[in-house]
């Protein structure tokens, strides 16, 4: 049985005294929720606020990004050992913005998960096609590729520590989720990719979160698929309130 897992992606927003102040209103409302995983991603100034913040609870706390070096001339660059060092256990990898306005491709995915895997991170890998992509019906050859270039140069034993988010580009963001239908056939679409490199349980014990305009009164829908293991959440994890419901699903 996979244990869900929701995780936050609060992207460019908050400042450290709203970082603060976000968590004082969420610990109390997710303080039972053992039922899942619990993770926030704030932008890098804020991740010692939020480590300090959620001190003593459950809530992990993540970076959205890192370079692959562990140290050395790269402006404006974090390094994978710095956010270990500050108390981070995941760190997001992939996100579609990161491709589409900051240029990366598959190939620094898989070099920045095998990065994050060596300094302890649990990285969550996003993959996910576009629009015109999925209109031309190109989803799956997306998502083959997407994991042949950003994951299979894993090895069963890196992959384990790995969760994968399928995030649909055209869901980020603009209101329009995937159906729980549609995301669960994606979800089955990278589990087969998995089992057919590493095997059926490799395959079995993979989180697959769904990302893309999950809100609470779509969580429900989504989690009730069994292919969906959780979910990562941008807009609707900036407010504690609505983040908590997501949880307590
Ligand atoms: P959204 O963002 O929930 O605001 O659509 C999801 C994401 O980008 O991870």
């Amino acid at each position: 049985m996979r244990r869900p897992l929701l995780a936050g992606n609060w992207k460019m927003y908050k400042t450290a005294a709203e970082t603060a102040a976000f968590f004082e209103k969420f610990r109390p409302l997710v303080e039972r929720s053992d039922h899942c995983d619990i993770v926030i991603c704030p932008p890098f100034p804020n991740l010692a606020a939020a480590v300090e913040a959620a001190r003593g609870s459950r809530i992990e706390i993540g970076g959205q990004d890192l370079f692959w070096e562990r140290e050395g001339a790269y402006t404006g660059e974090v390094s994978g050992p710095m956010l270990a060092a500050i108390g981070c256990r995941w760190v997001i990898i992939g996100h579609s913005e990161r491709r589409q306005y900051f240029g990366e491709t598959d190939g620094t995915v898989l070099k920045k998960t095998i990065a994050a895997l060596e300094a302890g991170l649990n990285p969550i890998v996003c993959v996910g096609e576009r629009l015109e992509e999925r209109e031309a019906g190109q989803t799956e050859e997306v998502l083959r590729a997407q994991y042949r270039d950003g994951l299979s140069g894993l090895s069963a034993e890196q992959l384990r520590r790995v969760t994968i988010a399928y995030e649909p580009v055209w869901a980020i963001g603009t209101g329009r989720t995937a159906t729980p239908e549609v995301a669960a056939e994606a979800h089955r679409f990278l589990r087969e990719q998995v089992a057919a490199q590493h095997g059926r349980e490799a395959a079995a014990s993979l989180r697959i979160l769904y990302g893309g305009s999950v809100k609470p009164d779509n969580i429900r829908g989504l989690m009730a698929q069994p292919e969906i293991d959780g979910a990562l959440v941008g807009g609707a994890s900036l407010d504690p309130v609505s983040f908590a419901a997501i949880v307590n699903f």
